[in-house]
């Protein structure tokens, strides 16, 4: 089969991770005989050096063409100071919007191989960390209106949280059908005790059940949420929720794990075609040192191939390759442990795709 993939190559450590996905890329399409082109889109903090804005129409349409777009991580403290309309991560919210992704999917699993990495004591660990943070993604605060002025002498600002049902049934349904798959298990993070979105949002969340009947649901706030994550992680198998809920419990659910540098995420409209992405961001103390670890843009170019492009075989074939190099003690120095084989970005990337 031939497939165009959108690449944006990104800021920080963005470029040298994505070189060694396409290494995996490449070496998969070899091996079951296919043709991956690539096209560039540039967004980001290297979009607004090259064209003054995060997100050049170009980019936007680059991705709307092909049938998948692969993102390594944007910013940097380089475009701190810029104005703020300006910012790379506008480039990220708006290339969301663009394409319509309201789905964010971020898998937590522990990795057998790298269980004392977690910061969580082991006999939580052992009871297991395996669950899916769904996030809505181009809507709630990050979305509403944005206003800064000046009032009795001094600056206030606002953050509109706003939700229409549609945009949280749609959701929802991602959830449930996610739950489906899985362990059958929701949980629907709100703030329904103050919040009238999260009241509208428990609402919806209700009603939808309504059509699964088989999935056990359940509603939590999101302050015990980010509580149960460190108690119980072993409790969650789905979790479903807003757009800046999702964003905070998604970075300690990954951390929980140990393993921030090895989580693919994949953001889904409708349709099949998706953003794939690695969750951690740009790190820019490590930049051009091959010091990274590729892993999570390794794994999100497998979730890709199986989740947008039909590709199944092809998307194990290179997490399998992933489990092997870590079997055989490769370690990247963010999860070198004694008596393994430390290795740089480039090494661990070479690794896998010879195991492809
Ligand atoms: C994420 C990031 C983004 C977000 C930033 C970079 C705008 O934190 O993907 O979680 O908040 O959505
Ligand atoms: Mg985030």
């Amino acid at each position: 089969m031939n497939r165009k993939i959108a690449l944006i190559r990104g800021d920080g450590i963005g470029p040298e991770i994505m070189d060694q996905a396409l290494l995996a890329l490449d070496a998969a399409a070899k091996k079951f005989g296919h043709t991956f082109t690539y096209a560039e889109a540039p967004m980001g903090g290297s979009a607004i050096d090259a064209f003054g804005v995060p997100l050049p129409d170009s980019s936007l349409k680059t991705c709307l063409d092909c049938d998948s777009t692969l993102l390594s991580a944007i910013g940097g403290p380089k475009w701190d100071s810029i104005d703020p309309q300006l910012r790379p991560e506008k480039g990220l919210l708006a290339l969301r919007a663009g394409m319509k992704l309201y789905a964010n999917l971020r898998p937590a699993k522990l990795i057998p191989q790298l269980k004392d990495a977690s910061p969580l004591r082991s006999d939580i660990v052992d009871r297991g960390i395996d669950f899916i943070v769904v996030r809505e993604l181009i809507g709630g605060a990050y979305f509403g209106e944005h206003k800064t002025w000046s009032e009795n002498g001094e600056q206030a600002a606002s953050d509109l949280m706003a939700y229409q049902e549609h945009e949280i049934r749609r959701i929802v349904k991602v959830g449930f059908d996610t739950a489906m798959k899985r362990g059958k298990r929701l949980c629907s993070v709100d703030k329904a005790n103050v919040l009238d979105s999260s009241k509208l949002w428990r609402k919806v969340v209700n009603e939808v059940a309504k059509d699964y009947p088989q999935v056990e649901v359940r509603h939590m706030y999101v302050d015990n949420c980010a509580m149960q994550l460190v108690k119980d992680p072993s409790q969650f198998d789905v979790i479903v929720t807003e757009n800046l809920f999702g964003d905070i419990l998604s970075d300690e659910a990954s951390q929980i794990t140990g393993s921030i540098g090895m989580i693919p995420s994949s953001s889904m409209g409708e349709g099949t075609r998706g953003l794939y992405e690695p969750i951690h961001g740009s790190a820019p103390d490590i930049a051009g040192q091959d010091k990274a670890n590729p892993i999570g843009m390794i794994l999100a170019a497998a979730m890709m191939l199986r989740y947008s492009l039909d590709m199944p075989a092809e998307a194990e074939a290179i997490e399998k390759a992933v489990s092997t190099a870590l079997e055989d003690g490769l370690r990247t120095p963010d999860i070198w442990v004694e008596g393994m084989t430390a290795v740089g970005c480039a090494g661990m990337g070479q690794a896998i795709a010879q195991r492809i």
